[in-house]
């Protein structure tokens, strides 16, 4: 039987506040449920509005390429200074301790490795997703190629039916055709394709006129980093993208292939977050790699 003893009259009813109902601070929200929201809320940092993932799902098309050879070692130590970690299944359950609180943007695709002919991806299933708590899926969608291109925009819209159901951002990782420009011609029309598609989160490449990118993507867009460069231009690159409206980052290589992956995720965060121009920001690199 309910303690029904000593039930007391609620009197804080706050009579001269209305109830808020101020938008989300995330583009593309405002109309998605509460729990997607959430969940983009604990990938997105609400002061600055943008994100530093650390994506580390290079493994599942390329093995153990330099800076992944050991997850449990190279990444899992960066995990507290990324807002959200990107990786597979296998390596995040076996290389990232359960106790990380970070939240997880799963990859969902899987499928051929460079070896072959990449793109022809599969989706993992959603039990698995649901099973390791994530906070965003996501999967490839490349256009321009005719052998992959149907079968990732339908894995891609797949996916985002799944993560409706269950309130789960999905972000697209986009592609293009091997023989196509890297432009933002074509990336935009990805990442428009993305957008069209359902996607909560669009991951793409920084390309000049990348502010045309942004504006015709009306859900947050994150760039990857791309291959390795020299850590100023790492950082430029990341500003320019910041500039030109760009959500944050879902970087890869050029965080854990860097000469000291901890100094440049500090400087990446001063980028995305403090606004830091690429000067200042190599600066907190150089102080970082500094010995204590
Ligand atoms: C291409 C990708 C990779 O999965 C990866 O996350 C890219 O990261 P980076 O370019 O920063 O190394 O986006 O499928």
């Amino acid at each position: 039987m309910a303690d029904t003893d000593d039930i007391r009259e609620g009197k804080s009813y706050g009579l001269d506040t209305p109830a808020t109902s101020a938008g989300f601070y995330l583009k593309g929200m405002d109309g998605a449920d509460w729990g997607l929201k959430n969940r983009m809320a604990r990938i997105f940092n609400k002061d600055s509005g943008r994100t530093v993932m650390l994506a580390f799902d290079h493994g599942f098309l390329m093995g153990p390429t330099s800076g992944l050879e050991r997850i449990d070692l190279n990444i899992a130590p960066l995990a507290e200074h990324a807002d959200c970690l990107m990786g597979t299944r296998g390596m995040i359950r076996t290389s990232i301790p359960a106790s990380c609180t970070k939240p997880v943007c799963l990859r969902t695709d899987t499928g051929t490795t460079i070896l072959t002919e990449m793109n022809h991806n599969v989706l993992i299933s959603e039990e698995e997703a649901i099973s390791m708590n994530v906070s965003a899926m996501a999967a490839m969608l490349s256009v321009g190629e005719a052998g992959t291109e149907a079968g990732t925009i339908a894995n891609f819209s797949r996916l985002v039916d799944i993560g409706m159901k269950y309130s789960i951002p999905v972000m697209g990782v986009t592609a293009v055709g091997k023989d196509m420009a890297r432009d933002a011609r074509y990336f935009g029309m990805a990442s428009r394709v993305c957008a069209e598609n359902g996607a909560s989160i669009v991951k793409t490449y920084y390309t000049e006129g990348f502010e045309k990118v942004v504006a015709a993507c009306p859900v947050p867009v994150v760039i990857a980093g791309g291959k390795k460069l020299p850590e100023l231009e790492a950082l430029e690159l990341c500003y320019n993208a910041i500039q030109c409206g760009a959500a944050g980052v879902d970087m890869g290589r050029n965080v854990f292939q860097s000469e000291s992956p901890l100094a440049m995720m500090k400087a990446v965060k001063a980028v995305v977050h403090d606004s830091a121009k690429p000067a200042e920001a190599y600066e907190v690199f150089n102080d970082a790699m500094q010995p204590a």
